[in-house]
């Protein structure tokens, strides 16, 4: 385990599960369709790489970025998109990829701007839910798990860029906090 790592939350082998369980409702549920698979940049990563190799669907990838404006203590909860998907998607069932859906700003913003296009549906896959956080009325379509008002970092979550390279989730070390940053 890193060092700066407290305690882990979910392990390789709970992750690989979760994806699988995932995996296996995607592939239910767009039987016969074709999927955009719509990977939120940075923190959707690894686990959309481990989730897009377990889909059997007919399906294409593309990425969108995004961030809020101001500064991050206050968030405004206006969102900037610094990078757009290349696809087509009118007419296209698209399925939005993100790591963690806490205040919903960031997808509800996404869901929005992708729906003005004119696709045939957008849905929302998120690793993580953390609802206890939310202030817009957006509930994820397919998650891995729901969590309590923690941070975690680790498989393509970060805290100040690092520690998205963790095969495992976890929660920091209390004073990592005041050493980063
Ligand atoms: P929202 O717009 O508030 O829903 O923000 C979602 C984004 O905040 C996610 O894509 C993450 O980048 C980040 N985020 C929220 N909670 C956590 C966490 O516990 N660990 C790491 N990043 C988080
Ligand atoms: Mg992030």
């Amino acid at each position: 385990m890193h060092s700066d790592v407290q305690r882990i939350l979910y392990s390789e082998q709970e992750l690989s599960a979760i994806t699988d369980r995932i995996a296996e409702k995607i592939n239910e549920d767009y039987q016969g369709r074709q999927l955009v698979v719509v990977g939120i940049l940075k923190g959707s990563v690894v686990f959309l790489a481990d989730l897009f190799r377990k889909l059997t669907v007919d399906c294409t990838l593309d990425f969108m970025a995004a961030s809020s404006y101001g500064n991050s203590a206050v968030s405004s909860g206006e969102v900037k998109i610094t990078k757009d998907i290349s696809t087509d998607i009118r007419n296209k069932d698209v399925l939005i990829v993100e790591d963690i859906l806490d205040t919903g700003n960031t997808l509800s913003y996404i869901k929005k701007y992708l729906g003005s296009f004119s696709p045939s549906s957008v849905k929302i896959c998120t690793l993580f839910d953390k609802p206890c956080r939310r202030l817009k009325p957006i509930t994820p379509d397919y998650y891995g798990a729901a969590i309590e008002d923690l941070f975690i970092v680790g498989y393509g979550l970060d805290y100040a860029e690092r520690y998205r390279n963790l095969p495992y989730v976890g929660v920091l070390k209390p004073e990592t906090y005041n050493l980063t940053v």
